[in-house]
């Protein structure tokens, strides 16, 4: 695959991030709390809303991977108002076909580089545990189980790992 750039998503790239949002979510249903069912009814307002500061949301960073204008990657940093010094990273999804190449990584390099401008000590996320690209991906980032385990939604046979990484400190 060519190179890829990180790019920033504003309101009015709503269509492109829900195309490559309901993608993610029919490709790794087991990976996110959320289902492809829920957001395929999702009206352009909530898709625009997802993409700037929704109330109860300090400041939000969703972003993309783009290779020759196609989106290959997703992630957001968040960052809740209840917990400024908190940034939270959702919606990690990589295309099948660019996976490997490290673009999951510059993702989280870049949601890292934005959390600690922001002024944020810590980085916290969850990973379904049978997900072992993912554990992998974020412990060779420098996350560290932080918390107990959690179903990955309601009646799920499945259980999340709540992850942490202290900003600030060198992998
Ligand atoms: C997990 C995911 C985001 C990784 O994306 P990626 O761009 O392929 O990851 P990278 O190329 O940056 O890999 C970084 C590290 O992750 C780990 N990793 C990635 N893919 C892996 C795999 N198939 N098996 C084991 N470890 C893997 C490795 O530690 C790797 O470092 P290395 O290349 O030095 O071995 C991607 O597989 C994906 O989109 N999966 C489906 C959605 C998902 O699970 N999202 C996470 C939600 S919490």
């Amino acid at each position: 695959m060519s190179r890829f750039e990180i790019k920033e998503l504003t309101a009015s790239d709503w269509e492109s991030y829900k195309q490559v949002r309901l993608a993610s979510l029919k490709d790794s249903p087991d990976s996110f709390g959320s289902t492809y069912e829920r957001e395929k009814a999702f009206s352009e307002a909530d898709w625009k809303a997802r993409l700037r500061p929704l109330s109860g949301v300090n400041i939000s960073f969703p972003i993309v991977a783009e290779s020759q204008g196609n989106i290959v990657g997703l992630a957001s940093g968040v960052i809740w108002e209840e917990d400024p010094a908190v940034a939270h990273v959702y919606q990690m999804w990589v295309l099948p076909e660019a996976r490997g190449k490290g673009i999951a990584t510059a993702l989280l390099k870049s949601i890292t580089a934005w959390a600690e401008f922001r002024g944020c000590e810590l980085m916290k996320l969850v990973v379904t545990t049978t997900n072992e690209p993912a554990v992998n991906l974020y412990r060779s980032f420098g996350f560290y189980p932080s918390d107990r385990l959690e179903p990955l939604r309601e009646s799920s046979a499945l259980e999340t790992q709540p992850m942490a990484k202290e900003l600030g400190k060198a992998v």
